[in-house]
């Protein structure tokens, strides 16, 4: 159908100007260089690493990828993640999530030198996300939706944005980026969690509704206002024995009941996916022309 929001176009455009800017650093003698830090052996882990390594080669990036077990001690993992701040050839530092659970997470991730810190977790790039300052390291994820936003044509200032979910990889910083007073912001947003009173109330407001709560198919067509933008930013597993391996995925938009009502949407696989790749590719280019400017 043709509201469908084309994820893998838009990040198709953003890869080639990723090139553009590579090709730039190497003719200095520069490769942008990413270190990936998997610890234990999460399968959705690997495939997004495999994934991540895979579109560095087509970009032009150098990366590495450092796997840990999952017996792995935090003073380990945070001495390694110290010679990599420390190493002038690399440029981009990503620790995979989720962690084991005997590490602290938000430790680790202020463990990387915010200027490597192309996750954009480092709480200097939260702050600086927070307070507008445009020189930090904007989180891929919400990043890779507001580029979609962007590049789709979709009002975003004094447009209403529900965002669904509250965590710090995609909720928090997604409310963060549209709240800005700045071209390309200016909405009005609300964010809905699992304590919210009435969230189809809220969601049926929405000229644009965000998913990132994590629940299969939690938005459905009664709580989408006809016309509506909707973003499905969720990657959830569920139970499928028809399929070979038991399970599939599936986002957290009831797809073919919303697209019929949706203004645009994007389909899952294909939408956000490909953006949060795109935006961490470009992350790490600009990372690489910060450090050698
Ligand atoms: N796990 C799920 N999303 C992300 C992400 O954006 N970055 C990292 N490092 N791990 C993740």
């Amino acid at each position: 159908m043709e509201n469908l929001i084309d994820g893998r176009a838009l990040a198709a455009q953003i890869h080639a100007e990723t090139r553009q800017n590579a090709d730039a650093l190497r003719s200095r003698g520069i490769q942008p260089h990413i270190v990936f830090i998997r610890v234990g052996e999460d399968p959705a882990s690997r495939v997004y690493v495999g994934m991540k390594e895979r579109t560095s080669a087509e970009l032009g990036l150098r990366s590495s990828t450092r796997v840990l077990p999952d017996s792995t001690a935090q003073p380990d993992l945070l001495r390694l993640i110290a010679e990599l701040n420390a190493d002038r050839d690399v440029h981009g530092i990503l620790v995979q999530a989720p962690l084991p659970a005997h590490i602290d997470s938000p430790t680790v991730f202020a463990g990387v030198d915010p200027r490597k810190d192309v996750d954009g977790f480092h709480p200097v790039n939260v702050g600086k996300l927070m307070l507008g300052d445009d020189t930090g390291f904007v989180p891929c994820t919400p990043g890779g939706v507001h580029e979609l936003l962007i590049r789709s044509n979709t009002r975003i200032a004094g447009a209403e944005v529900v965002v669904l979910g509250r965590g710090n990889i995609v909720g928090k910083p997604m409310a963060a980026i549209l709240i800005q007073k700045a071209k390309h912001a200016d909405a009005t947003v609300t964010v809905c969690h699992s304590r919210t009173t009435d969230i189809a109330a809220h969601c049926r407001r929405a000229d644009i509704l965000i998913a990132a709560i994590g629940v299969p198919h939690f938005v459905k067509a009664h709580m989408v206002r006809p016309g509506a933008v909707v973003i499905d930013v969720g990657v959830n597993r569920i139970p499928d024995p028809s399929a070979k391996t038991g399970s599939r995925l599936v986002g957290d938009v009831d797809f073919a009941a919303v697209q019929p009502i949706a203004g645009r949407i994007t389909p899952n696989p294909g939408g956000v996916g490909p953006m949060t790749i795109a935006m961490l590719m470009r992350n790490t280019v600009r990372a690489a022309q910060i450090q050698t400017a």
